[in-house]
């Protein structure tokens, strides 16, 4: 009985707010909130997981399905050869969590972690909230402090500094398997995109966190631009991620 009134006013939600429409910033940009069909949350399975989202998710502002994607991608990564990059630190959530399930994919394998430390820049017009400067609020000792209390400090590098322009001359020889660009502006992002994106192996993998995220239109542009290269294949993952596969070195024809 108790089951039957669930399963109805379930439905009841799921018909009526199922497509919630929420104000653009940008005409060009719609958002809507979603109660998906979809349920299944196999992070729920996954011990080592919970236990690390349950020591980074007070430093972090992505949530469970974004963070469980980084995890799970990383997993992947044994074959692919190179390190790994997070430009967007803030507290260092989810870089930790990559960091950590980098060391059980190859201890050997370095996790940067890219950030200015004084909040974001590079803002412009094409970026619809940010002014520049937010999400000043940590600093590299919170991070430290962080990779420590999940045992990863020794795989980590901090480079402080605008990436890449005023950090990346000491990676500049690099190779990596994973790149998580997480900086809320477009011309960060396309910075960072363009850095990486030669230093990248062949089925290598760059997410771009803020792709679906209100505020940050300027990402969601680039992700269509970057879409038109060939050699990256694109996955919009309506979690709000973009993920790209790199599948070749130079364009095809
Ligand atoms: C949304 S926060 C990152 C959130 C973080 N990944 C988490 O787990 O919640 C964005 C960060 O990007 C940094 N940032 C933006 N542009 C940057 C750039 N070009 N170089 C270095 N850091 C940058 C800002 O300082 C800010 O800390």
């Amino acid at each position: 009985m108790k089951l039957f009134k669930f399963d109805t006013l379930r439905r009841f939600l799921l018909r009526n707010l199922r497509d919630t429409w929420i104000k653009p910033l940008n005409p060009q940009h719609p958002h809507s909130v979603l109660i998906s069909r979809a349920t299944y949350s196999p992070w729920y399975n996954d011990p080592a997981f919970m236990k690390t989202y349950d020591t980074v998710k007070n430093s972090t502002l992505v949530d469970i399905y974004r963070c469980y994607e980084l995890w799970t991608l990383v997993r992947q990564l044994e074959h692919v050869q190179g390190d790994a990059i997070e430009v967007g630190v803030w507290k260092g959530g989810t870089g930790a969590l990559i960091a950590s399930q980098l060391s059980n994919v190859a201890s050997s394998r370095k996790m940067y972690l890219c950030d200015t430390f004084v909040g974001v820049v590079k803002a412009g017009e094409k970026d619809t909230l940010y002014r520049g400067g937010e999400h000043a609020d940590t600093s590299k000792e919170a991070v430290l402090e962080l990779m420590g209390k999940l045992g990863v400090s020794q795989q980590v590098e901090i480079l402080q500094g605008i990436f890449p322009e005023e950090s990346a001359h000491s990676i500049e020889h690099s190779q990596f398997a994973f790149c998580h660009i997480d900086v809320d502006t477009y011309l960060s992002a396309k910075d960072v995109f363009e850095w990486v994106s030669p230093r990248l192996s062949v089925h290598g993998v760059v997410v771009f966190d803020d792709y679906g995220t209100w505020g940050c239109e300027g990402v969601a542009d680039l992700v269509q631009e970057i879409a038109k290269d060939s050699r990256f294949f694109l996955f919009q993952n309506i979690n709000g991620h973009a993920v790209f596969i790199k599948l070749a070195d130079s364009n095809h024809g």
